[in-house]
Parts: C-alpha cells; sequence; structure tokens
C-alpha cells in the first residue's frame, strides 16, 4: 500500500500525452502542459510509460484510438476536454479574484505548477502515496516551486481544512478557487458531503470548479465498460448521483451552478475546431459554482 501508485490518475497523463502528439489537438494546449505530461508518463513504471514510444507510431495509436472507442466512445476526448476547460476556468477564476487554488484529488495534474510559478498558492491533495510519487516526479524533473504545497490527507482520518492549514501557506481569508477534476465520482455519497462541508466552511468566498459524470446518460453496455474499467485498475466509481442530483447537493451547501459545460457543447465548441471527427463521453460535465 505505501507506494500504491493511482492507476486512474496515471491513465489521464498517458491518454493525454498519446492524444496530444497529434498535431490539431496539441495546438489547443501550451508548451508547458503538454510537457508537464510527457514528464509524468517518463516517470511511471515501464508497463504503464512504454506507450511513451508504441504512441510515437502512427498505427499504434490509431489502433489505440479505434480500441478505446470501441469500447467506450468518447473516453479520449473527454480527457482533452477536461483538461482544456477546467484550465481555463481556473484561469477564470483568478482573474475573477481568486487568490489561492486547491486542488481536490489532484494525482498528476499539472495546474498546482503552471499557477504556482505564477505566485498563486497552490494546495495539492491526495493520498499520502499519490502525494509521494507526485513529489519525486517533480524533483525528478527539476521543479522547484515556492508556492507549491503538496499537502497528503488520511481521507479516513483528517479533514481537508485540517491539512490545508497545516501546510502553514493556506489563508481561509482569502476567495479560494477549488478543483474537483474526476474527484467526486470516486467517493461515497457520505464522503461527497463531509468533502462539501470542509470546503464550505473552510472560507467565506470560493468557487467549486468540479467534472462530473451522469453514468445514467450511458447505455447499459458503456455504463459496464466504465465502471468495470475503473474497476479493473482496483479503484471504483461510487456516487450514486445524477447531474441533477449532484447540482442539488451542491446547493445544500450553498454552493450554486452558475455555468454548465456538458459533453455536447464541447463536440460543437471545441473538438469541431480541432477537426477531429471523435465524440466526447456521454454524461460528462464541467460545473463552475460559488458559493459567496
Ligand atoms: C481519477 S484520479 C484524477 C486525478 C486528477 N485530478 C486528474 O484529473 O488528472 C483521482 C485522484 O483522486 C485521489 N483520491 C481518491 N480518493 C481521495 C481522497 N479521499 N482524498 C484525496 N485524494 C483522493 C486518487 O489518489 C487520484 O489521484
Amino acid at each position: 500500500m505505501a507506494n500504491k501508485l493511482s492507476l486512474t490518475a496515471s491513465y489521464i497523463a498517458v491518454k493525454f500525452y498519446g492524444l496530444t502528439l497529434n498535431p490539431k489537438i496539441a495546438s489547443f494546449f501550451t508548451p508547458f502542459t503538454i510537457s508537464f505530461y510527457e514528464k509524468v508518463v517518463s516517470y511511471l513504471p515501464a508497463k504503464l510509460s512504454w506507450n511513451q514510444k508504441a504512441f510515437r507510431s502512427r498505427f499504434w495509436r490509431s489502433f489505440f484510438v479505434w480500441w478505446e472507442e470501441l469500447l467506450l466512445p468518447g473516453d479520449l476526448m473527454h480527457i482533452i476536454s477536461r483538461k482544456y476547460y477546467v484550465e481555463h476556468a481556473v484561469q477564470k477564476a483568478i482573474n475573477e479574484g481568486c487568490e489561492q487554488l486547491v486542488i481536490l484529488g489532484s494525482g498528476f495534474d499539472h495546474l498546482g505548477s503552471l499557477f504556482a510559478a505564477k505566485n498563486i498558492p497552490s494546495f495539492e491533495i491526495d493520498t499520502p502515496s499519490m502525494i509521494q510519487h507526485k513529489q519525486r516526479m517533480l524533483t525528478q524533473n527539476g521543479f522547484k516551486l515556492e508556492h507549491l504545497n503538496l499537502c497528503p490527507i488520511d481521507p479516513a482520518n483528517q479533514n481537508i481544512n485540517e491539512v490545508l492549514l497545516e501546510s502553514g501557506e493556506f489563508d481561509p481569508t482569502k476567495k479560494t478557487v477549488f478543483l474537483a477534476e474526476g474527484f467526486f465520482d470516486y467517493l461515497s455519497l457520505d464522503s461527497t458531503r463531509a468533502i462539501l462541508d470542509n470546503i464550505s466552511s473552510a472560507g467565506t468566498d470560493l468557487k467549486l470548479i468540479s467534472t462530473f459524470f451522469d453514468l445514467g446518460e450511458l447505455n447499459f453496455f458503456h455504463r459496464f465498460m466504465f465502471t468495470s474499467g475503473v474497476a479493473m485498475v482496483g479503484e471504483t466509481l461510487k456516487l450514486p448521483l445524477s447531474r441533477k442530483e449532484f447540482i442539488d447537493l451542491l446547493n445544500e451547501f450553498d454552493i450554486k451552478t452558475e455555468n454548465e459545460t456538458s459533453y455536447s457543447k464541447i463536440e460543437q465548441e471545441l473538438i469541431s475546431k480541432m477537426e477531429i471527427d471523435l465524440p466526447v463521453l456521454k454524461g460528462f460535465y464541467i460545473l463552475e459554482s460559488s458559493k459567496c
């Protein structure tokens, strides 16, 4: 357990890296973002990072895309979409006055490093083993970021406010943007409630950017492929809510959803511009919410 790597977090990096080898997709991301995930993939154990060589071959890339689309259409482009929209949503929150960034279940995400480099105090919260992996990956690649705080949490015994305050840099009086990308879906309803309770009491003024999968919008086969794919790598999709129920749950904590980006909007707005003929996973949403 001590060294446990989250395979869902790892595969997100692997898929993002593989897809951005396509210049049409890469042109929508900065060199920082692309090279960050390349470094993550180099860090991963060989059984995951073999992709780095294989994906350079157009044939293997096309085969991989064909295979993935057969099993779960839209899974690949949903990864590209969330990295694109979430980065823009966080930047918008910062432009609108958020002074610090908290990333829940940060995995191998690049945003903590990106915004810490822009002098925004950034806090990445994940399990102790994942935080250790992230620290090693960053050290191996020469990242030294004064404002990046890697915060291990023991979910069973600690709450988010406690670990944020332990970092020494978190200021509860400052307006904060919380990011939950691919996070709540993996938690039970009770844990989700506990975390929403934590963050809504962490400070007075907050924004929450969250991704959400409404599994009810997938057909039986694709829902089975999604849940069993996650189960095969030792994790579980636990949150039993529809999109509407999740928004109602946020409301219970006075967190109001102001902007919603659905998979169909992403297909029209982003994927068509990339000139990529692939769908985005049905039931996938990005929600931007606030509590004042
Ligand atoms: C699907 S990955 C998403 C990683 C990253 N947010 C991204 O989108 O690239 C989920 C992450 O949440 C972490 N995680 C799961 N349960 C957690 C908990 N209760 N507290 C903190 N992190 C947790 C996992 O270790 C993993 O890194």
